[in-house]
Order: C-alpha cells, then structure tokens, then sequence
C-alpha cells in the first residue's frame, strides 16, 4: 500500500457531513425516510451521514457490479446483493460513494423506478461530473471535482482500490495503476 496523497481531511469529510445532513433531513421533513446505500464504498459515509440527517430513517444495503473489461463494450451491470428492500411508495435515499460515467447509479435508478417509490433521490460522497457517460445527477454531494482527477484514482473514506484503503479515515488520491480503469467497479 503506497501512502495516498490527501484530498479531502477527515475534518473537511466531517465538516461537510454537518452541512448536508441537516439539509437532507429539511428536504424529508415529517417523513420516513428510507437510506439505501451502496456497498462496500458507501459504508463509512453512510455511517457518518445518517448520524446527522434528523430524520426518522432506515438503513438498507445494495451491491451493484459493473464489468467494464474492454472500452467500448457495454458494460454488464448487475446487482449482486440486496436484502429486501420497501421500495413501493417510500422516500427513497440512494447513497453512493463516487458517480463517475454514471452507469451503476442509472442501472440501481432504473431497478428502482420500477418499484414505484414516492420519491427518489441521490446523495454521493464525491460527484465527478466531468466523467458522466449517462445523464444522471445526485441531489446532493459533499464534494464535487469539477477538474478530472489526471492518472489519479480515489481512495480511503470507504474507497477502495483492490480492497485495499478503505479504512483510512481520509480521502485520497493514488497514481492510478497501469492505465485505464480497474475492472470491476463497486
Ligand atoms: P460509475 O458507474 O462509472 O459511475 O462507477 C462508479 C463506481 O466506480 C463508484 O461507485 C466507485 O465504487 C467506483 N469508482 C469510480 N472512480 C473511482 C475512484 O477514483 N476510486 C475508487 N472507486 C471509484
Ligand atoms: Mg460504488
């Protein structure tokens, strides 16, 4: 594990959690809230998010894979865990940790869509706009990178690169290994 130079401090993290929770939680004011987070990544924002949304929430996990073995080809996306969640005219939360090309969201969106809920809504971690291949917009995000992040790759805060980095209490960013993109996105 080469050390991470950092992006964002775990007093930026937390300051902007403090900023967003309370907005979301005006924003369901009176409501049930449902949280859906998606695995690994989201884990620990999830965890610090929800303790400062003041709102009557529950949790539930989803885990969306997305093969990206060759440029040009369609993506295989697909979910690979999900409990059940009551989607059917509930306030839906979706949390995620990046939105990149914006395939995986749109796929979970769509999924569920399907299933009616009253409203559904999009929080991430960290939006990069600059790379959407598909027209999707999270509601909220804590921090946007407006440049794209050159030869870099995300890491820690619950970002992972092969599994590693995920519990460092910052966000950072890595050369990004051998070019392109790791395979397997979650
Ligand atoms: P998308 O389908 O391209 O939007 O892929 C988004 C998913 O890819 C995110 O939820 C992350 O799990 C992963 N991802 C994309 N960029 C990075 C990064 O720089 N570091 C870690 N994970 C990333
Ligand atoms: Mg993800």
């Amino acid at each position: 594990m080469i050390t991470p130079k950092v992006l964002f401090t775990e007093d930026q993290i937390a300051q902007r959690l403090s900023e967003l929770g309370p907005r979301i939680g005006e924003a369901y004011a009176g409501r049930e809230l449902t949280v859906v987070g998606l695995m690994k990544g989201c884990l620990v924002f999830m965890a610090d998010l929800i303790r400062k949304i003041p709102a009557d929430l529950s949790v539930h996990l989803v885990r969306v894979t997305s093969q990206r073995e060759q440029e040009g080809e369609t993506p295989r996306t697909e979910i690979i865990y999900t409990a059940t969640v009551p989607y059917e005219g509930r306030d839906i939360l979706i949390l995620d940790d990046i939105v990149d090309t914006g395939i995986t969201l749109n796929f979970l969106l769509d999924h569920i869509r399907e299933r009616r809920p009253r409203s559904l809504r999009v929080c991430a971690l960290i939006d990069k706009p600059g790379e959407r291949k598909i027209d999707v917009h999270p509601e909220w995000a804590a921090f946007t990178l407006k440049e794209p992040l050159a030869e870099r790759f995300l890491v820690g805060y619950g970002l992972d690169y092969g599994e590693s980095y995920r519990g460092l209490p910052y966000t950072g960013t890595i050369p990004l290994p051998g070019a392109g993109r790791p395979r397997s996105v979650e």
